[in-house]
């Protein structure tokens, strides 16, 4: 086993393997390794099976400040089937939501849906929705206050356009926002990914927001890169 490096109290690095501290012990959630360091049980983050654990893996300066804190609110625009929310939620919200977080989670799909309201069961603090990332008004209710954190990954057309809305309506001042941005969604032209993430940096930059880091994560997620940003 490699020195263990930890990234926050639920989150450790061994080697260049992710480990999430298992908020539902002796529970696989999508087949992953489940294994224990100092007596307490981890489940391996797959960084191709998750775009939040690639830009993890990936991120060079900016891998201790990605993630929200734990008992943070975060809004999850495009949940899919829990993956990357489940790790997500083991960080935030923990064993019995230990840390008191909230998760609110948004997909457009119903069977999407369906495995989200299977793992609300499982994971307290987790809030799914079925809804349109495009159309916040009919779940914008759930969101009383502004949220710490939010992470976007649509797959759709416009995604910088959603998620600069999505920014603008429900990101605190000071707020960490994350698009997960695949090129081959964007209608732009025929450009290249390089010339499509810059123009969306730029994008994202002329609506008020830092990009602290732009992270490419090809090689586990081919054509996609994740942009870190705060919201000024
Ligand atoms: C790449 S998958 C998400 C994977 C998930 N984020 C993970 O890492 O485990 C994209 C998801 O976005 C959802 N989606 C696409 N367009 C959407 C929209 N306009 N509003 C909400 N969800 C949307 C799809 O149903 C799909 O589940």
């Amino acid at each position: 086993m490699a020195k263990l490096r930890q990234i926050s109290w639920a989150v450790v690095v061994d080697g260049r393997t992710l480990w999430t501290r298992n908020a539902v012990p002796k529970y696989s959630q999508y087949g992953e390794q489940l294994r224990r360091f100092k007596g307490v049980e981890y489940r391996r983050w797959d960084p191709t099976r998750s775009k939040l654990g690639a830009g993890l893996s990936r991120a060079r300066n900016t891998q201790y400040d990605l993630l929200p804190n734990p008992g943070d609110t975060c809004l999850y625009l495009g949940a899919g089937h829990g993956t990357s929310l489940s790790h997500l939620h083991d960080h935030v919200c923990g064993n019995n939501n230990e840390k008191e977080g909230r998760i609110i989670a948004i997909d457009l799909s119903p069977r999407c849906l369906r495995d989200l309201v299977y793992l609300e069961k499982i994971r307290p603090g987790l809030v799914p929705i079925l809804g349109d990332a495009r159309n916040s008004s009919s779940w914008r209710m759930m969101l009383p206050t502004k949220v710490d954190w939010l992470l976007q990954d649509v797959s759709q057309a416009d995604q910088a356009e959603i998620f600069i809305d999505a920014a603008k309506k429900f990101l605190k001042k000071g707020g960490k926002g994350l698009l997960s941005l695949k090129a081959a969604s964007e209608r732009f032209d025929a450009s290249g990914d390089k010339i499509i993430f810059t123009k969306v940096r730029n994008q994202l930059e002329h609506s008020g927001m830092v990009v602290n880091e732009q992270i490419d994560l090809h090689g586990l997620e081919d054509n996609h890169c994740l942009f870190f940003t705060t919201m000024k």
